[in-house]
């Protein structure tokens, strides 16, 4: 029946999928654009190959209301759902029955009152055609799929779910306790997820490419806005619009800041001013939902005195450091390790540090300076994957996280692969209150000079952050431009 009243020109929704002419479908129907059908099919056929048996469930997201139920924060699609099933709505699961070769697309056709207040919707025949997928349900049936592989005693694999409605459904499908079911999710899932996921496609680069391209914007418009007397939140305030007047939105709460020694501030409250330091970590996610993360930190007014380009001539060497050494064969953990060493000697010549650098990164000195690792994965998560969680995605048998400080922040320490996107991301911050803890426990006074270290505390932070592809050679970095970077590029772009 909706099917019918529906048509175009005698054409069915899916014909228009299946047409060139996708902008008149995206047109009425409000429909994001996506990959290749062929490109889910072929996504899930991987997937299936890396499992044993039962059945694979890939739970979509739903509205997440703010204040009240009607009004919903903006939608964000599940990742994963995404990447096997394609559609970015509410009210979907995806069911790949390894056993029996068969999939399943559940959601709910919508109904008159629907189409009054959303408009006209393609079925979910449709929808689930539009990936691959020939049988498709009401979403109600999903308990009655999920129940008889129970009864069965059927492996059911599900990630770990991090929504709560969808901890509540879990309960609901499985039996298992809503509090219980992320510690049930299945680790050989979560590893074959994380391997096709981790390795970029063509496809998926481009896309992070094009977020870049939206990151360079955002970065050069915040470079051009930093004087004193505007507001943090002001020019905060125009990236997000920059990022969805592309079509959607930030990759994450954005940073910016005057009080970068923060590593994730989110207060915009107060006015630049002349003399500190602009600490900007933002990001944009395309409209196909994969993201950029770029970190720039310049000088208020747009002239850098020579104590911030002393520390941010470092913060550069680090960064240089990495995009130099990251490439197919070589772990991100030594990566992050050479890069500690390069701010470790930079820190030494200054005064900051002291005696033997290999001792000093060693022993987890510098980490007063760099509290947090070099970087991560990123695709359709900013930091990808990390709803599988870190270990998986982040480390493996062979490099195991640590627990030293600093060091145990690193999200990502394992070997590279081409394919690969990850962040590269040093800083430098003087953090007054780690300073006076570590300076009162005597820690690592062999290889820190708490006298001079003491002058600096004033000075806020610095934190310089690129997304690169590891390739076959070594890397590239993501986006047609880079974002300036040098103190006089940075200082040119600012003049404006
Ligand atoms: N750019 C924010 C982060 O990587 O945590
Ligand atoms: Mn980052």
């Amino acid at each position: 029946m909706f099917f019918q009243d529906t048509r175009i020109e005698n054409k069915t929704f899916f014909s228009y999928f299946c047409d060139s002419n996708i902008t008149i479908y995206k047109l009425l129907y409000n429909i994001t654009a996506m990959f290749e059908t062929l490109t889910y099919q072929k996504r899930r056929q991987a997937l299936r190959e890396r499992m044993s048996n039962g059945l694979i469930l890939i739970l979509g997201n739903n509205e997440a209301p703010a204040n009240y139920p009607d009004n919903t924060y903006k939608f964000r699609q599940d990742s994963s759902f995404l990447y096997f099933f394609g559609h970015s709505h509410p009210g979907y699961a995806g069911v790949i029955d390894i056993d029996n070769n068969e999939e399943y697309f559940f959601g709910n056709d919508v109904d008159m009152d629907d189409i009054i207040w959303m408009g006209p919707q393609p079925s979910i025949k449709e929808l689930a055609e539009r990936v691959g997928v020939s049988k498709s349900f009401p979403f109600d049936k999903l308990k009655d799929v999920i129940g008889k592989a129970l009864s069965q005693r059927r492996k059911v694999h599900f990630l770990p779910p991090y929504r709560y409605d969808n901890m509540m459904l879990l309960e609901d499908l499985t039996g298992i306790k809503a509090s219980m079911v992320k510690t049930h999710a299945s680790v050989e899932l979560i590893k074959a997820v994380v391997s096709l996921r981790a390795v970029k496609e063509q496809c998926e680069i481009d896309e992070i490419d094009k977020a870049c391209n939206i990151g360079y914007e955002m970065h050069t418009t915040a470079m051009r806005l930093c004087k004193p007397g505007v507001s943090e939140q002001y020019i905060a305030g125009i990236l997000e619009g920059i990022a969805a007047s592309h079509g959607s939105m930030t990759s994450f709460a954005t940073i910016l800041t005057q009080n970068g020694q923060t590593l994730h501030n989110h207060d915009h409250s107060h006015i630049l001013q002349e003399g500190r330091l602009m600490l900007t970590d933002a990001g944009a996610e395309n409209i196909n939902n994969y993201c950029s993360d770029h970190t720039r930190t310049v000088p208020v007014g747009g002239k850098f005195t020579q104590r911030q380009k002393d520390i941010y001539n470092i913060v550069y060497s680090c960064h240089q450091k990495a995009l130099e050494l990251a490439k197919p064969g070589i772990t991100y953990k030594s990566v992050h390790l050479d890069v500690c060493k390069v701010l470790a000697q930079g820190l030494k010549d200054l005064g900051l540090m002291k005696g033997n650098i290999d001792e000093a990164v060693a022993a987890g000195a510098h980490a007063l300076f760099m509290p947090h690792g070099l970087g991560h994965m990123m695709g359709l998560d900013v930091h990808d994957m990390e709803d599988l969680g870190q270990i998986y995605v982040g480390y493996d048998d062979e490099v195991r996280p640590s627990d030293q400080f600093g060091l145990a922040s690193l999200r990502m320490g394992r070997r590279l692969q081409p394919g690969f996107v990850m962040t590269d991301e040093p800083g430098c911050y003087f953090i007054p209150a780690l300073i006076d803890k570590w300076r009162a426990e005597g820690m690592h006074t062999d290889f820190l000079n708490y006298d001079v270290i003491e002058k600096y505390k004033d000075f806020g932070g610095i934190r310089l952050e690129d997304d690169i592809l590891i390739t076959p050679e070594g890397s590239r970095f993501t986006g047609e431009k880079r974002i300036p970077i040098k103190v006089e590029d940075v200082e040119e772009i600012m003049k404006d």
